[in-house]
């Protein structure tokens, strides 16, 4: 990067809180993309994001922003425009998606999920796996004729995906129609951003490979008013070989526990009825503060709050500790559901995954949870088919599946990602082989939730009511405490609360019932 563009980078970034420890050398600002100077601009000059870098992070300290605003210039800028937003990838991304939306009502915009309509299209984008890739590459190739045709409606990427260079490098060269490329540190930004794609008429990408601060006062347009996510932590220092995420979230940051309690005592004001507590490794949460202070410690505090059910996801097994277990084992809003990503039931792999635990010592942090939550649902993630596994390393993650009981996983088909240790192996399994494994494991989890929903035949259960079912308005549908999800007949007035039901059918990942009686709401 010569003078001048680092003159520009500091210039366009000047006020914003996040930017004094942001990478100066992958902020871009690129002019007329068509141009010739651009392309030159482009072969010489341009550094995308970079994953060596994000990895390359220290520890430096985190600093908290509690003073984001809107410029007074800009925050009017969407009176009478439309934005929409497609969300890909993990709740994380969903809640981003939250903020976004929360950030574009604040400057007038309105939502609509018609691209027709819609003045801005942000795609926030997930890189964990190629299929998801692909998807959101097949949606860009959709949007094209839109753009054609209204040229001044502005296409943004953000996400994930943008944190990756190859993404950003195809999309300059494949897509030059898209106007704006955000990472996932840059949010905050989104104002400036819109701004200079809007008036600039010029390919705009802010992406940083290091990240640092913490913006709190983000506003939050919310899905929903019955369940809330609450991130407690950005970021993942965990470096499994195979994952993507540690270097298109950065490192791990926590947020301060009085900033967290706020935002929850908030929700429960406002009447909501169940928190999701999020992190990419949630219980690693409050490690990087030295305060002494865990999730376990968190949880404790949350507890005494009005609200009637608290989760969290996703945690990892090194990080469990007794201290999270006792206090999930006093019951009262803490759920009776873990969810406990175990990757594999074979220690080599595991080892080789960079998953830092093994077999034995998963199935001792089960027992553990057992003994202290005899009524806790365990559900799991498992990837087949990492490089080179053997038959006899999968038969070990079939076993241990029987074994822990898992009412449910997320299975998938190990996917190369550019970038990370994994990708570097060489791989001997075929592919059909790897799918004859997902399909067994799949039977298998299928055949575990089945019988595990067949207990509650004839049973009680209290269930959180959300809503309609999806496939018939005459029916609502809500989960109990134990994740699983039910239909059932009742009144409308129900929606929002939780209340007794009657079970008189079980099928695989659903319940059939009646509702018995409204309860009355007690942590
Ligand atoms: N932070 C969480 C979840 C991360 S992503 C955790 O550590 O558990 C969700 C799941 O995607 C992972 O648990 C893993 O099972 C799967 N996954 C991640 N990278 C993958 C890859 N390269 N190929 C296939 N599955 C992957
Ligand atoms: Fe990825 Fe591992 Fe971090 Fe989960 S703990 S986000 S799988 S690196
Ligand atoms: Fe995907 Fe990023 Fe989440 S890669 S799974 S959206 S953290």
């Amino acid at each position: 990067m010569n003078e001048q563009q680092r003159k520009e980078s500091s210039q366009i970034r000047q006020g914003t809180p996040a930017d004094v420890k942001s990478d100066q050398d992958n902020l871009n600002r690129i002019k007329d993309k068509t141009s010739e100077d651009f392309m030159k601009y482009f072969e010489t000059t341009y550094q995308p994001p970079s994953l060596r870098k994000a990895q390359r992070r220290r520890k430096e300290d985190v600093k908290v922003h509690y003073d984001f605003t809107i410029p007074e210039d800009l925050d009017n800028i969407g009176q009478g425009r439309k934005y929409m937003i497609r969300t890909y990838g993990c709740q994380m991304n969903e809640h981003d998606t939250e903020v976004m939306a929360g950030i574009f009502e604040e400057m007038g915009y309105e939502s609509t999920n018609d691209t027709k309509e819609a003045d801005i299209i942000l795609l926030n984008t997930c890189a964990i796996r190629e299929n998801a890739e692909n998807k959101v590459f097949g949606e860009i190739g959709h949007l094209k004729p839109l753009k054609l045709e209204n040229p001044n409606l502005i296409i943004g990427v953000c996400g994930c995906m943008s944190q990756e260079e190859s993404v950003v490098n195809r999309i300059l060269k494949k897509h030059p129609f898209i106007d704006l490329i955000f990472g996932t540190h840059n949010i905050h930004r989104l104002p400036q951003l819109v701004k200079e794609a809007m008036f600039g008429k010029e390919m705009v990408i802010d992406v940083w490979s290091k990240e640092g601060d913490i913006i709190e006062n983000l506003p939050r347009s919310r899905k929903g008013k019955i369940k809330g996510w609450v991130n407690i932590m950005y970021g993942c220092d965990k470096f499994c070989t195979y994952c993507i995420v540690p270097y298109t979230r950065g490192k791990e940051r926590s947020r301060l526990p009085e900033d967290i309690i706020q935002e929850v005592r908030h929700l429960a004001a406002q009447g909501y009825k169940e928190i999701t507590l999020l992190g990419q490794n949630v219980n690693a949460y409050g490690k990087d503060l030295d305060l002494n202070y865990g999730l376990g410690d968190l949880m404790d505090e949350l507890r005494d709050i009005d609200i009637p059910r608290i989760r969290f996801t996703t945690s990892h097994p090194r990080d469990f500790d007794d201290r999270l277990i006792e206090v999930l084992a006093k019951g009262g809003n803490m759920l009776d559901h873990i969810h406990l990503p175990v990757q594999s039931g074979n220690s080599d792999i595991l080892k080789i995954m960079g998953r830092k635990y093994s077999r034995e010592e998963y199935l001792e942090l089960v027992r553990k949870i057992r003994k202290a939550m005899p009524d806790a649902t365990l559900t799991t993630d498992i990837i087949v088919g990492f490089p080179n596994e053997t038959a006899e390393q999968f038969e070990d993650t079939m076993s241990l599946v029987e074994e822990v009981g898992f009412e449910a996983a997320y299975t998938f088909i190990y996917s190369a990602r550019d970038g990370t240790p994994a990708a570097r192996m060489k791989d001997n399994i075929s592919m059909d082989e790897k799918k004859d494994r997902l399909q067994r494991l799949n039977k298998l989890v299928n055949d575990q939730a089945a019988e595990a929903m067949k207990q509650y035949e004839g049973e009680v259960v209290e269930v959180l009511v959300e809503g309609e079912s999806k496939k018939n308005s005459e029916v609502l549908a809500g989960y109990t405490k134990r994740n699983k999800m039910v239909n059932f007949t009742g009144p409308r007035s129900s929606i929002g609360t939780i209340v007794k039901v009657k079970i008189n059918k079980a099928k695989t990942w659903s319940l059939d019932g009646v509702m018995v009686e409204e309860t009355i709401e007690v942590k």
